[in-house]
């Protein structure tokens, strides 16, 4: 029998960056007797135009801090009276991680850490002590290292769900299991597993109620134009080449942001605790197919004909230490929770490549640099 845990105050960390707008997003709309505090430090990656459409309710605070400061993130929990912690703040992007692996392990190492210890520190204060709490830490596949292409033709994936045509491709026949072990390459990945066995040990050591999950790449609205596909939307809108790292081989699963939002939600509330989910959509594609299938669509939606912005297709050096293939089994979450994908890749990618048409000004906002005065403007000057 599954439990449902109520709490009343949530902490949710990066709420202003991509994942994280979009879970605040659904638990302010869905949970009206939650208080939702959002704690961002606003980083580049950090944008609070991503949460206009709910800045205003009554059960949204926003609060501007950054997860490396302890003395800052122990008066916060204090004064909100935490009960569940949902930690998506990080630094999240390879290429930088890779110019500068330094700070990806403060913030992801360093502000994991002063986090576990503030809430266990407020925690241990309270009568209660654990009862009814969650530390739910978000994390990623790429923990668990690089997979074999072993198929570079795909073969038909061995699982159906929701999400998955009949002719869905994978292309090797390992996947990343909640067990396989960790094994990361990147200074990103090896800053996230690093925070990962912090939150295990803070459960394993003071019984701290803790839960991680990790998924696979995202894609949506809201996603910084850093990443692969709004990256390429905006410059295919701009006529810019599309850098293609290496040959355009590597593999990634790739999940409608919306649907790991729900999985994060659903986990939550029913997880097992000191446990693991693996969260993905069964939906390999290698990077120079998805990036045609960007093109395609683009081009359809703006009226270009047929295959006319290929030409900006440019293969260049390929990442250093570049991981070949990801590929997350999500069974478990399936079978466990009941958690499946809820969209085709088809339309996830339609309803993606239509936003970021719709919404040029958010877009235009980031590459000017105009939104990083938006927290000025909403929070200071008013
Ligand atoms: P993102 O880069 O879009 O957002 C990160 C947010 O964290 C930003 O709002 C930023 O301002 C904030 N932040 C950074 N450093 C901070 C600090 N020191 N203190 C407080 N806030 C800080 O990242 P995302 O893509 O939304 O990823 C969110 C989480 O999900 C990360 O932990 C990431 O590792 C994980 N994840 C991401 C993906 C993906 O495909 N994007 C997949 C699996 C897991
Ligand atoms: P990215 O969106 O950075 O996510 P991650 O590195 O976490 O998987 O990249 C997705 C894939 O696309 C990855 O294999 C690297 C590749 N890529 C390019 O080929 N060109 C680019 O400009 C970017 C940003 C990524």
């Amino acid at each position: 029998m599954l439990t449902y845990i109520r709490m009343r105050n949530i902490l949710i960390t990066g709420g202003a960056g991509f994942i994280g707008s979009h879970v605040v997003r659904l638990f302010v709309n869905k949970y009206p007797d939650y208080h939702i505090i959002n704690l961002d430090k606003l980083t580049y990656a950090g944008n609070l135009a991503n949460l206009k459409d709910i800045e205003n309710k009554p059960n949204y605070t926003f609060v501007k801090a950054d997860i490396v400061d302890l003395d800052e993130i122990r008066r916060i929990t204090r004064e909100y009276q935490i009960d569940g912690i949902i930690h998506l703040a990080a630094e999240s992007h390879v290429d930088r991680s890779i110019k500068d692996p330094f700070t990806f392990a403060r913030t992801n190492v360093m502000g994991t850490l002063a986090l576990l210890q503030a809430v266990k520190e407020y925690w241990d204060s309270l009568p209660e002590k654990y009862e009814g709490k969650r530390f739910y830490h978000i994390s990623t596949d790429e923990v668990y290292g690089a997979l074999e292409l072993t198929h570079p033709e795909g073969v038909p994936a061995p699982f159906t769900t929701k999400a998955s045509s009949e002719d869905e491709m994978a292309y090797g026949t390992e996947f990343f299991l909640e067990t396989t072990k960790y094994n990361p390459h990147s200074p990103y990945s090896a800053s996230k597993a690093s925070s990962d066995h912090f939150v295990r040990a803070y459960h394993d050591t003071y019984g701290m109620p803790t839960i991680v999950t990790n998924c696979s790449n995202n894609y949506g609205p809201y996603q910084f134009p850093e990443k692969l596909i709004p990256l390429f939307i905006n410059n295919i809108r701009h006529g810019k080449p599309l850098p293609v790292y290496g040959k355009g081989d590597n593999v990634r699963d790739w999940l409608f942001v919306e649907d790991h939002a729900r999985a994060i939600d659903l986990i939550f509330h029913k997880g097992k605790i000191a446990d693991t989910y693996n969260i993905g959509g069964f939906n390999e594609w290698k990077n120079i197919d998805i990036i045609k299938v960007i093109i395609k669509t683009v081009d359809r939606l703006l009226g270009n004909p047929e295959g006319y912005s290929e030409k900006l297709i440019t293969f260049v050096t390929d990442r250093l230490g570049h991981d070949m293939r990801y590929a997350i089994d999500s069974r478990k979450l399936q079978s466990e929770l009941g958690w499946e994908p809820s969209l085709q890749f088809e339309e996830g990618i339609e309803k993606t490549v239509r936003w970021y048409l719709d919404n040029q000004e958010w877009m235009d906002n980031i590459t000017t640099g105009e939104y990083e005065k938006y927290y000025d403007y909403m929070y200071k000057n008013r």
